[in-house]
């Protein structure tokens, strides 16, 4: 059968593993405390020993950082703390020479309010055409004291924000981060343009931010009558949300898609859209974004039942769109998935909710089990990598982090913590964002478990001088003692890390499974504890099966050979929290 090698290459992303770099957290090449775009270049060799296929970087435009860069002052250009655009075209350059493709994050739903727009909008007064491309309304009250309705905003307070003269604007994030308006054409044309520039230098394709909230429709009816919690709500069914998961929203990547068909290959996207199950397929359409990211390993607990139903529904949605899934453990936004793995069972509850509960609010008694957290993470990435679909990895994960749950306040970055601290509770997300540790040199040495902060060094994460001398800043959020003992270093010469397990697994995977191996899979119905499913080979004959043990008992191994196995076989059985590979 001949292949059509043209159609392959532009399907490149379909089965691709993309790793994440939070680029304020990667790698500091100049010593302020802040990874750079330098720095990504500096370890374009370890991400292709690594395995994966592309790189996709969160924010990296100039940023106010009120959240974490996804408030962008300038879509088209680059923290001057991150790099110059002769940065990025050098990275993107070295990152194709290396033959890994590059994905940019848009953040359509939102500004920052330091971008020109919103300057703008401010001096141009009620009324006006600046106004428009933002969401101004009059308040209540006898002198419009009162916001518009009582909508919270997702990171804390209320969603609305007044201005000198007394209208208010909406921002479903920060306050620093005011909503668009997706009805004023002139906001349609700047983001196909933002488009056009990334591709132009180099951007294979993009992560959509908010992708399922940038069509609003706040005016057919009164706004103090619309659902109190609409905010919240993200998960309409019926596409009557005002704000969410709209009709009107795929307008607007059919638009995108047009733009990403100027180029060869064409450009995809992969849309973050938290909606039903059911709604996902739209937007990962092959006429919109080509993939939305599927969020139900991240927030399965660590069973049987929950990562099957995860991997029946991700495979069905596929189907249903025309593309293929995605599997996601963690990301910059979610605690690290070793953690989670770690926290007891807890009945009528969830690790998502557990993890949020735990780690992401201060003062309640905390610690993971890790060495169960890192059994199962293990076990975690052999079942996922074994899937069809594209994987997304989080930086750090393929080094077993945990979350860092005890950062000190007064370092803390994100909106959440900022906008909760004093009255109590939220932490935030920083803990899955703490620069990464690449060099264990150096360092004082560790105590495990323990969280001891301003240790001196960064290991690694900034070298030890700026180009004065002088010495570098402390990393911008503090790592703990115990980052000593997951050092690439340290890792990279012990072949039962996990960074050893995750090359293993990833040169398997682009070596046999993604060239042999059917797009389909078998899950195999089974009334105990063990998932297992089959791919067969294109070929007709053999394939893979991938059995995973979550019960507490071995289990036997299906026939065939065993390529690849989470942890050590015990008397020739599965032991739980264990997956293994096998070849038939
Ligand atoms: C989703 C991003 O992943 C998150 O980090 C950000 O805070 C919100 N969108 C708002 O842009």
């Amino acid at each position: 059968m001949a292949v059509d090698t043209d159609v392959l290459e532009d399907d490149w992303w379909k089965q691709a593993v993309v790793y994440q770099v939070y680029p304020r957290s990667f790698k500091d090449s100049d010593g302020d405390g802040l990874g750079d775009l330098p720095g990504i270049i500096d370890k374009i060799p370890y991400l292709k020993a690594l395995g994966i296929d592309a790189v996709w970087l969160s924010p990296f435009y100039p940023s106010a950082l009120a959240d974490g860069g996804y408030d962008v002052i300038d879509y088209r250009n680059v923290d001057p703390r991150l790099g110059t655009m002769g940065d990025f075209d050098s990275m993107a350059d070295a990152l194709h020479a290396a033959g890994l493709k590059l994905i940019v994050d848009i953040v359509p739903n939102h500004t920052s309010n330091l971008h020109p727009w919103f300057r703008e909008a401010l001096e141009a007064g009620r009324g006006s055409s600046g106004r428009d491309r933002y969401i101004f309304r009059e308040g209540r009250g006898d002198h419009g004291e009162l916001p518009p309705n009582d909508w919270r905003s997702l990171f804390g307070g209320p969603a609305w924000e007044r201005v000198d003269d007394g209208q208010w604007y909406l921002h479903i994030f920060a306050r620093e981060q005011p909503d668009l308006n997706w009805k004023d054409p002139r906001v349609h044309e700047d983001f196909q343009r933002t488009l056009r520039f990334w591709s132009d230098h180099g951007a294979d394709g993009f992560r959509i931010d908010v992708a399922h909230g940038l069509a609003k429709e706040l005016d057919d009816r009164p706004l103090d009558q619309m659902d109190p919690d609409a905010v919240g709500n993200t998960l309409s069914h019926d596409g009557t949300s005002p704000l969410w998961d709209r009709n009107e929203v795929h307008d607007i990547y059919r638009e995108w898609r047009a733009v990403f068909n100027e180029y060869r290959p064409p450009r995809f996207a992969v849309g973050e859209a938290w909606v039903v199950p059911e709604h996902q397929y739209r937007y990962a359409s092959p006429t919109e974004l080509g993939q939305v990211f599927n969020f139900e390993f991240a927030k399965a607990n660590w069973n049987r039942e929950q990562m099957g139903t995860a991997i029946r529904e991700g495979m069905e949605a596929a189907d249903r769109s025309g593309s293929t899934t995605t599997w996601v453990m963690s990301n910059h936004d979610i605690p690290r998935h070793a953690s989670r793995y770690g926290l007891p069972q807890v009945d009528a509850t969830n690790y998502h909710q557990l993890a949020n509960d735990w780690i992401l609010r201060d003062g309640r008694s905390y610690r993971e089990d890790r060495a169960l957290g890192t059994r199962r993470a293990r076990a975690a990435i052999l079942m996922e990598l074994a899937l069809p679909g594209s994987v997304y990895i989080y930086q750090g994960e393929e080094l077993g982090l945990f979350e860092v749950p005890d950062l000190p306040w007064d370092r803390l970055e994100d909106p959440t913590a900022r906008r909760t601290h004093g009255s109590a509770t939220e932490k935030g997300r920083d803990g899955c964002r703490v620069p990464l540790p690449w060099s264990s040199e150096d360092q004082p040495e560790s105590a495990p478990w323990q969280a001891t902060f301003g240790q001196g060094g960064s290991f690694g994460f900034s070298p030890d001088t700026k180009e004065d001398g002088t010495p570098s800043d402390d990393p911008h959020l503090p790592q703990p003692l115990w980052f000593k003992d997951f050092c690439v270093d340290l890792q990279e010469g012990d072949d039962s890390s996990m960074l050893a397990l995750y090359r293993k697994a990833l040169a398997l995977r682009s070596e046999w499974m993604k060239k042999a191996l059917a797009s389909g899979l078998d899950l195999e119905e089974r009334k105990d504890d063990v998932l297992t499913f089959r791919r067969a080979d294109v070929s007709g004959s053999g394939g893979l099966v991938c059995m995973t043990n979550f019960g507490t008992n071995p289990v036997p191994v299906q026939d065939g050979s065993i390529v690849l196995a989470s942890g050590a076989l015990q008397e020739g059985m599965i032991p739980t929290d264990t997956t293994v590979w096998i070849r038939f």
